[in-house]
């Protein structure tokens, strides 16, 4: 496998980054996972320009220029005959002796772009019989709309998920209120069959599935409410979902052991799984 690591292309084996580079160190750093699907980065221009954004608030100095990481990410695409599964960025605010205050401005971010091979048919034999989650606290820090690569409290939610046989955490905030997936972003469809999914502030990623799945759902006039749901709620919907690159649309068929709906995916989360598939990916 061969990943790009500031200026070249090397074997992922041989592949080596500082240990001062200040990722490493403080997790002083931000990413992007982009799907790729029959050779095109799905959203991309919607995912730089969250890394754009990611950078700023976190005023760490683009890299390079977005024209110049797409060639990158295709460059790795290609070397590793890639077709189907995701591309990751990640850039760090570089190499320094170890300071909590930023280093100088000669000191130049660094970044990295891996790329992964997934058969898509396996999220498809998922989505087909739908997933499980289970909620844990939500233990993150307060701006967690940057996509940063501090991602410790996210991890053990997962893993914690995954010991009692679910796929993905929901974590659910102070009030209650489900903030979203460690992962993924949270939706829900109610009883009278109005999509529910909370409102983009700092308390959540603005996820790029979610945003143009928000597109796909207004242009084919279905009901949308963007607002907090509490756990309870989620417990009485119809139908509940989670999006996020890895995973697209993905039917959730039971939360805390509680079943959802019949307990099988909802016929409207593969109906938004299905346009996703044609129209976007
Ligand atoms: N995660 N919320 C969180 C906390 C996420 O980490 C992600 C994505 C999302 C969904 O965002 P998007 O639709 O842009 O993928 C929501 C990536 C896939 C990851 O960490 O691997």
């Amino acid at each position: 496998r061969i990943a790009y690591v500031n200026g070249a292309y090397v074997a992922t084996r041989d592949a080596v980054v500082s240990i001062e580079d200040r990722g490493y160190q403080f997790a002083d750093g931000v990413y992007e996972v982009c799907e790729v699907f029959r050779g095109a980065l799905i959203d991309e221009d919607r995912h730089l320009a969250r890394l754009a954004r990611s950078l700023a608030e976190l005023r760490i100095a683009e890299p390079v220029s977005a024209v110049a990481l797409k060639i990158i990410s295709r460059e790795v695409l290609h070397k590793n005959k890639i077709l189907n599964g995701y591309v990751y960025i990640q850039v760090t605010r570089g190499v320094a002796p170890r300071d909590h205050v930023f280093p100088p401005a000669s000191v130049r971010p660094s970044l990295i772009v891996t790329a992964r091979s997934v058969d898509p048919r396996k999220g498809d034999a998922a989505a087909q019989k739908g997933v499980a989650v289970a909620t844990t606290p939500d233990l993150r820090w307060k701006r967690v709309d940057i996509k940063s690569i501090a991602l410790l409290p996210n991890v053990l939610a997962r893993q914690t998920a995954k010991e009692t046989g679910a796929y993905e955490a929901w974590l659910i905030d102070a009030e209650g209120m489900v903030s979203e997936g460690a992962a993924s972003n949270a939706w829900i469809i109610n009883q009278s069959g109005t999509i529910i999914t909370r409102q983009v502030d700092h308390s959540i990623l603005r996820g790029i599935t979610r945003t143009t799945l928000i597109d796909i759902i207004s242009a084919h006039g279905l009901r949308l409410e963007e607002r907090k749901f509490s756990l309870e709620e989620a417990l009485g919907a119809r139908e509940a979902f989670i999006t996020g690159a890895t995973t697209l649309v993905m039917p959730v068929v039971a939360i805390d052991g509680h079943t959802i709906g019949e307990g099988a995916p909802g016929p409207m989360a593969l109906k938004l799984r299905s346009i996703f598939h044609d129209e976007a990916a």
